[in-house]
This record gives structure tokens, C-alpha cells and sequence, in this order.
């Protein structure tokens, strides 16, 4: 995670530094810092806490230089404090960094046997001194080049010095970084958002390289401190404004904007008077795919599940599902004939990445379903089914999930035509469905009086259960973690079928639990397993879908009905009355609810 910034200009950089650090709050809040070059020496201003701590920081006001760093951080190694804050400098050498150095206790110790003295309890720290170590023999090039080398880990680093004060460096291995070209100044950003509000032209560094930024020009470097030429991309769009409008937090925005989300996937994917799926320049044959992995992590994760019991459904493939930080350190047995399919919202995470980085090593299949189209997994994969649905603030993931399993059940549908394992009428009727999925979604969004007060109850609680089944089950997921990034309250997703093997113990008077069970095939099996929970105490929040049949069901706490629709497209309308569950329990807490405590959007460290 950490978001970086460096700006070398012929202008003061401490306020667009500030504004640049806020787009990337994203990455990390923990505390946030920069540095900048001033009458021959480093200036360094470091705050604990969100980057408006650091605005208001009297030195930063009066902060002058016209090259700088900046940094917001995600605590790795150390408390989240302003001294473990970045920028860490010595006299010389100022450095920000994402990402982890995992030899930095034996550097440390080195390091300190040469006489440098640490400050903070951070694994950055030993970059400092390395490169001003190195510095007392060699040039910039080469002690970049050498420190470089002597770390174990990942990281994306920005480096300003006091003896050369017309430069910044910018190195990477693991974690992303890219530079921006504007008139008179150029940039160092962890990613394009952070530079879009100044420049859409762009240079992405691959693993290993690293680059001088001057204020007139950018040499690129590889790993052995050669010099080596690299592509300017222009990016599609300029930077897309964004704020919450009426609403009190972006979560509630984005929950609202669901609607949209489907309308604009449906809008790019589907050629409604053919009724057909555009997935235009798919590079493989249908016969050259006999089975489907889906990776991602936590909600993107879960809409791998979700695609896992519509791919089995709708299609012959074989179908598996990983968490990225499980499927990159197990032995792999790579398949010409699977497509590996990376979904992320932001398109950054460490541990997807890493997933992807193993299957084009040994040569496989790669698709991106992915939020942000400049991002690394989107471009590092063979092929990309972007999901549309706009940037996405919230740190918990809302609209980014609808759009995820949007597009994962769209290419399950054109999977399952190509291959003809679903005949025509069928999947025309399925299209059908979809076109009137973002109504129902309106509809559904309606229900929030309810859940407002429902959400007292699970404030109240030790903890709380979400039970589904079939296709109900990713969802009961999904609302469990929710509910616990959003109000800190103990929640868990279960199959409702496991409860007797083991958690049904928990189940105690007055224990709220969600239990999903639309009418669907599941119905049934469901609605006894809810028995069986109130049987024994639970407070049981039944949510279905409007039905002219009554649930035979006694002792059911409250209820909440969403929309009619399909089998398939339940899990959406599902996915909303627990969204708002999550929204209003934080909300009468007083929690920071596009800001969670130890979170961040990005989570760019494995
Ligand atoms: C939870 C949430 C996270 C992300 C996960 C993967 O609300 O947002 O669990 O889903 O960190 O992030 P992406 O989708 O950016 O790869």
C-alpha cells in the first residue's frame, strides 16, 4: 500500500504535493509526509493521520522548494506515528516508499555498524543510509544501482538529494510506480490517478528499473544501470471529476450508483438487437479453453465465487477459484487450456498481481476483469474486460462488486453460446433478464427505512452471522465482511448447510443472523436451516425476494424482500439490503466509513 508522489518543477510543489497525497489517501492513511529541497537543505514535515493533518501543519504552509516528495503510508513495520511517518532522510538523502524490504534487520545491523544512526522503527529507514552509504564512493547512478541490489522485498521508491538538487529518483521492484511529463515540470506517482490532475501522459516502470526525473527530461534505467528508452502513453481520459455530491460518504454514493454500474456494463457488453454478448477481439478459440480460474482477494474474491456457481451452471468448463495470496505460493499445475481470469478493482493488488506475474511466466491464458484500466493487471494481461463502473472511493467495495460479478457472468453467458452449452431461447431470455436488472436494483434501493433501524441490533451484539446458500452463498460472504471492515462488529459467512457441523455452537438468545434465502432451488433447504437457528435463540433477519407465497416460518425477527428476478440475477438484488446493513451500523457508531481503521483501497504489499 503507501501512496507516493515527487514533483521537480520551477515552481513551489508543497501544495500540489498536498493535493496529490489526497488522491492517494486511497493507498493508505495512516500518516502521511514530505519533503522538499530548500536553500541546500532537506525540509522534511511528517503528520500522523489523514493528509488534512498534514495541511494544516504551519510548517507545510510556509513549506518552500520546487522539487519534493510526498508519502501517505499503511503501517507495515512500526506504529502508524509521525516519526515512523515518510519521508525518512539523513542529511543527504530523503526517501518515500511502498512496499516491504524484508532483509532490513541484518541492513540495519550493518548499517549501524557503520555509524548510522535510526530514528524511526520503519524497514525504510535502512534505504536511506544504504544510499548514503553508497554515496561516499560512488555516483547517484551507481549507488542507486547498489542499494537497489542489496534489498530482498518489494518496493516503489522516490529519492530526492540534498547535493543534487535538481533530481529525483524513482526506482521499482514488485510495487507499481509511474512517471508524468508536464510543461516545465515532470512527476513520480505510485500510480496514473495520482498524476491525472496534472498530466495524462505517461511512463509505467517495469520491475527493476529505475529513472532520473529532471525538470525537462526523464532517463530510464534497467536493473544492471544501463540506459534503456521507454514508451509515453497518453491515457484515454482526463481526470474524471469526483465527489460525493449530496451524500454523506462516498459509500453511500456508490451504493447508489449501482444502478449505473449495470447500466454501463450492459450498455459496452451487450448488442441488444442482436441479442448478443460484444466481447470483441477475445484472442483464443472456444475450443482452446476447457476450464476457468478465477483469483482475486477479499470482495473481488468473492465475486470469483459468485462466477464460480454461474460458470458451473450455465457452462461445461471445469471451474476453480483461489485467493491470490494462496494460489502464488502453491505448487501450480498451469494448464494451456485454463483461462486465468484476475479480478480486481483497482487492478494493483500485490498478492493479484503476483497471481498473474506466475501464469505468464509459464505461459497461460490471462484476463483481466478490472475497475481501473491503467492499472498493472490490466496491463500486464493478455486480454481485459474492464468493468465500467467509475472510480470507486470507498474503501469497502460496493459498486466494484456488482460490476465484477456483472461482467463474469456476462462472459459466463458468451463462454457458454460459443461453446453451445446453452441453447439460444435460453440465452436470449437471459439477456432479457439482464436489461431489467437495473431497475430492479433501483427498486430495491429503496428499502432503506428498515435497515436503518435493523442495524441497531447488530450494533448491540457480540457478533453476528450471514448464512446462504448456492448462489446465495457468496453473497452471505460478501455482507459478513462488510459489516465487519465497516462497524468492527464480528460477522460471519457461512454455508447455512455447515452450521450444524459446528457453528450453530455459537448461535445463542438474541443473536442477530442474516439469512439469504431467495426462492430460488435452495429455498426450501434454506428455510430449514433458518429454523434450526431460531430453534436455538437467533434473531433471525430473513431476506428474500417478493413472492405472491408467504414464508411458512414462525419466530422470524424481521424480514426484508427484495426484488423478483431470475435465479441468476438474485445475487445482485441480495448484495444491497447487506451493503446498507454495513453503511447504517457504522453510521450510528460514528465509524469512518470510507475510511476504515487499518485499511486502505489499494493494497499494494503482499
Ligand atoms: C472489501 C474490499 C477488499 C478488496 C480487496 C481486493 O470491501 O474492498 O476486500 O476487494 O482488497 O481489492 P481489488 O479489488 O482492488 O483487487
Amino acid at each position: 500500500m503507501c501512496g507516493i508522489i515527487g514533483i521537480n518543477s520551477n515552481k513551489p510543489v508543497s501544495a500540489t504535493i498536498i493535493n496529490s497525497l489526497k488522491k492517494l489517501e486511497y493507498r493508505g492513511y495512516d500518516s502521511a509526509g514530505m519533503a522538499t529541497i530548500n536553500n541546500g537543505l532537506i525540509n522534511e514535515v511528517k503528520s500522523e493521520g489523514r493528509v488534512e493533518n498534514l495541511e494544516k501543519n504551519s510548517l507545510v504552509q510556509n513549506m518552500e522548494g520546487t522539487i519534493g516528495i510526498g508519502h501517505v503510508r499503511w503501517a507495515t513495520h512500526g506504529l502508524p506515528n509521525s516519526i515512523n511517518a515518510h519521508p525518512h532522510s539523513s542529511q543527504n538523502v530523503s526517501v518515500v516508499h511502498n512496499g516491504i524490504i524484508e532483509n532490513s534487520t541484518i541492513l540495519k545491523k550493518f548499517l549501524i555498524g557503520k555509524g548510522h544512526k535510526f530514528k524511526s522503527q520503519t524497514d525504510t529507514e535502512v534505504i536511506v543510509h544504504l544510499i548514503t552509504e553508497n554515496l561516499k564512493t560512488d555516483n547517484i547512478v551507481d549507488s542507486i544501482k547498489k542499494t537497489l541490489k542489496s534489498l530482498h522485498g518489494s518496493f516503489a521508491l522516490g529519492i530526492i538529494f540534498k547535493d543534487q538538487p535538481d533530481l529525483i529518483v524513482g526506482a521499482r521492484r514488485g510495487s507499481p510506480l509511474a512517471v508524468g511529463y508536464g510543461p516545465n515540470e515532470n512527476y513520480l506517482g505510485s500510480d496514473s490517478y495520482a498524476l491525472k490532475s496534472m498530466t495524462n501522459k505517461i511512463t509505467y516502470l517495469n520491475d527493476g528499473e529505475f529513472c532520473i526525473i529532471k525538470r525537462d527530461h526523464v532517463e530510464f534505467f534497467s536493473e544492471e544501470g544501463t540506459k534503456i528508452n521507454k514508451k509515453v502513453l497518453k491515457l484515454s481520459s482526463t481526470e474524471e471529476k469526483y465527489d460525493k455530491g449530496d451524500y454523506k460518504h462516498f459509500m453511500a454514493k456508490e451504493i447508489e450508483e449501482q444502478p449505473n454500474t449495470i447500466k454501463n456494463g450492459i450498455n459496452e457488453y451487450l448488442d441488444m438487437s442482436n441479442k448478443d454478448i460484444n466481447i470483441y477481439n477475445f484472442p483464443w478459440k472456444s475450443n482452446e479453453i476447457t476450464s476457468i480460474t478465477l483469483i482475486g482477494c477479499g470482495t473481488a474474491y468473492h465475486s470469483c465465487l459468485m462466477a464460480k456457481y454461474w460458470f458451473e451452471e450455465i457452462t461445461s468448463l471445469d471451474v476453480n477459484i483461489d485467493i491470490a495470496s494462496e494460489f502464488r505460493y502453491r505448487k501450480n499445475r498451469f494448464k494451456k487450456d485454463t483461462l486465468y481470469v484476475f479480478v480486481s478493482q483497482s487492478g494493483e493488488t500485490a498478492d493479484t498481481y503476483a497471481a498473474l506475474d506466475l501464469c505468464k511466466q509459464s505461459g497461460v491464458k490471462t484476463c483481466a476483469v478490472v475497475n481501473v484500466v491503467e492499472s498493472s493487471i490490466a496491463r500486464d494481461s493478455e486480454f481485459v474486460l474492464p468493468i465500467h463502473c467509475g472510480t470507486e472511493i470507498g474503501v469497502a467495495s460496493t459498486k466494484a462488486f456488482l460490476g465484477q460479478i456483472l461482467i463474469l457472468y456476462i462472459l459466463a453467458l458468451k463462454l457458454a453460446l460459443w461453446r453451445k452449452d446453452i441453447e439460444k431461447n435460453n440465452f436470449n431470455k437471459k439477456i432479457d433478464d439482464l436489461k431489467k436488472l437495473p431497475k430492479l436494483i433501483e427498486q430495491t434501493l429503496l428499502i432503506d427505512n428498515k435497515i436503518q433501524t435493523i442495524s441497531n441490533t447488530f450494533n448491540e451484539a457480540k457478533g453476528s452471522m450471514f448464512l446462504g446458500r448456492g448462489f446465495s452463498y457468496p453473497i452471505a460472504l460478501e455482507g459478513a465482511l462488510k459489516l465487519k471492515e465497516l462497524s468492527y462488529i464480528h460477522a460471519e459467512g457461512y454455508p447455512a448447510g455447515e452450521m450444524k457441523h459446528g457453528p450453530l455452537a455459537l448461535i445463542e438468545e438474541g443473536m442477530p443472523v442474516v439469512v439469504l434465502a431467495p426462492r430460488d432451488n435452495y429455498y426450501k433447504k434454506t428455510i430449514s436451516n433458518m429454523q434450526e437457528v431460531i430453534a436455538r435463540g437467533a434473531k433471525v433477519l430473513l431476506i428474500t425476494n417478493k413472492s405472491k407465497d408467504e414464508v411458512i416460518s414462525e419466530n422470524i425477527w424481521e424480514t426484508i424482500e427484495v426484488e423478483s428476478t431470475n435465479e441468476d440475477l438474485l445475487p445482485f438484488l441480495l448484495t444491497i439490503p447487506l451493503q446498507k446493513l454495513a453503511y447504517y451500523s457504522a453510521l450510528k457508531k460514528g465509524y469512518d466509513i470510507d475510511k476504515p481503521r487499518n485499511l486502505a483501497k489499494s493494497v499494494t504489499v503482499e
